[in-house]
């Protein structure tokens, strides 16, 4: 009795503690021991094919083994934008899975490829061949090199990070970045938004002059040095009479319902809650339709721009014109 009473508790320990290495970081991705094997599933030494001795011929390739369409060393699968837990692998990586999300969910991050079945229509460009971002101290509608070509580990530290989603902490050569990790309860939640603070740091660090965060003079909306305005950021939404955006959203006279997520940074939980970048785009691709008058926008002609919406789908989820 005494012996599986024991058993038990041991059982639990190591539970938690594979539970606790998954929360940190999750997957290969940080929390290593002085003996880890991990490096090695990334890293060999004297036979490795790409640069930084990688098992892959470069960094995107490397992560697409696990989490691309043909991967299958991860459940997130974000070249199609789905939550695969078939393809959990929980002794491989110390990988508990995700308790909280449910097979063939669509992922946070939208896809690379596909996402929501229907194929993008735009997606950042992580083949590690683009060097120009937008508002890259530029100006709005005009680009500028980055400090290195952009590939999944521009905006992700492989190796653990503070952050959520292991967002590096310096990004583009701006050190710093800070992006709150969240609870999300006993396992990660790949597919209802859990923000907390400085979600919007991740996209600021390349397309700085997309950042405003103060209040224009006469109305809530930024005014930009180089002059003109542009939607702020960071400000809390209150919607008083509208319905919640996240919970409700709006919904036309086709039944056509549309909502955006916002990042709740404590205080104002509820009835106010902060409006960042990826409220209305997906960090890494969307499969929304751009037609009409928002089929050009001037500075990116034709292409849905990352947006999380069909046309302004995102405007209508919070004013519900
Ligand atoms: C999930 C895959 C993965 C694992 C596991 C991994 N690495 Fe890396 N590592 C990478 C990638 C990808 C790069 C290149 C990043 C880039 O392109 O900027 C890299 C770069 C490096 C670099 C050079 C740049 C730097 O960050 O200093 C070192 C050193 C390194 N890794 C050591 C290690 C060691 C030691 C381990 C084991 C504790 C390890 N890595 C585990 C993927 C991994
Ligand atoms: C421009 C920055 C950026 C790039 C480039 C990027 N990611 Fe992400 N990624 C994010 C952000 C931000 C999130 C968090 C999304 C959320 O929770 O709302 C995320 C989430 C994720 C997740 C968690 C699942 C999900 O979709 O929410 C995985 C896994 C991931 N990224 C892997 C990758 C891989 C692999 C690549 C390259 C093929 C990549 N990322 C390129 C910013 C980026
Ligand atoms: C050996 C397989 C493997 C490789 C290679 C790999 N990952 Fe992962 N990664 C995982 C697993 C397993 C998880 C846990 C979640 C899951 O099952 O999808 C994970 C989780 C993540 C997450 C989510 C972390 C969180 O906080 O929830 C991100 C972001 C991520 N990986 C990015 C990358 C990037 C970027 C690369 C390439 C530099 C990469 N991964 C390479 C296996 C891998
Ligand atoms: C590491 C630098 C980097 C980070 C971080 C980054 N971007 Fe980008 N972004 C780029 C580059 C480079 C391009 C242009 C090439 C491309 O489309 O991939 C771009 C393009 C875009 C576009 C235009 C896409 C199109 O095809 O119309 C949008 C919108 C965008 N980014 C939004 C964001 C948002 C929102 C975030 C934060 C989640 C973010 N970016 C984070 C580098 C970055
Ligand atoms: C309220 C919704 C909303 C928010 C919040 C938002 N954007 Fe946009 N973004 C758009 C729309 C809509 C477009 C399409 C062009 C337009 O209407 O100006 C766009 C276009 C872009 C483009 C493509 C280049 C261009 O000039 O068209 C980039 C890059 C971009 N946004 C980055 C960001 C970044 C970075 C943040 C956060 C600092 C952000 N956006 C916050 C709605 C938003
Ligand atoms: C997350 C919710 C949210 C989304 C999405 C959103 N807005 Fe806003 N918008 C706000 C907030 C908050 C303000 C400032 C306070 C207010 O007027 O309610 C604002 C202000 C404005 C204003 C200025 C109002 C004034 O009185 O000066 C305009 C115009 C506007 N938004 C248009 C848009 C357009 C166009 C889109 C889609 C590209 C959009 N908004 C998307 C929340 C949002």
């Amino acid at each position: 009795m005494k012996k599986l009473v024991l058993v038990t508790i041991v059982a639990f320990v190591l539970l938690f503690a594979m539970v606790g290495i998954a929360s940190a970081n999750g997957g290969p991705h940080g929390g290593y021991t002085a003996t880890t094997d991990a490096c090695a599933g990334c890293h060999r030494a004297h036979t490795a094919s790409g640069a930084k001795l990688l098992v892959a011929n470069d960094t995107t390739s490397l992560c697409k083994s696990c989490h691309g369409t043909a991967g299958a060393g991860a459940n997130t699968n974000v070249d199609d934008g789905l939550y695969l837990s078939t393809r959990d692998d929980l002794a491989a990586n110390g990988d508990v899975g995700s308790t909280n999300t449910p097979d063939n969910a669509p992922l946070l991050g939208g896809g690379f490829l596909f996402y929501k079945t229907v194929a993008t229509s735009s997606s950042h460009d992580v083949s590690g061949t683009v060097t120009a971002a937008w508002g890259n101290g530029s100006g709005r509608g005009s680009t500028a090199a980055l400090s290195t070509a952009l590939t999944c580990a521009s905006c992700h530290d492989p190796h653990g990070s503070p952050n959520y989603r292991i967002i590096k902490e310096t990004i583009n050569g701006v050190t710093g970045v800070s992006v709150a990790q969240v609870d999300e309860g006993a396992a990660k939640d790949y597919d209802t938004e859990n923000w907390g603070t400085g979600q919007s740091n991740v996209c600021a660090a390349c397309h700085s002059d997309y950042h405003i965060i103060a209040a224009g003079s006469g109305s809530d909306l930024g005014l930009l040095a180089s002059g003109g305005t542009a939607h702020r950021i960071g400000m809390p939404f209150t919607y008083g009479s509208n319905a919640n955006p996240e919970t409700t959203g709006y919904t036309d006279a086709n039944s056509v319902n549309v909502k955006v997520p916002l990042a709740n940074t404590g205080a104002t939980t509820g009835t106010a809650d902060t409006v960042e970048c990826q409220t209305c785009h997906l960090p890494h691709g969307t499969s929304a339709q751009m037609t009409g008058f928002a089929a050009s926008n001037g500075s990116v002609a034709g292409d849905s721009a990352l947006l999380r919406l069909d046309n302004r789908g995102v405007c209508e989820a919070c004013h519900q014109k």
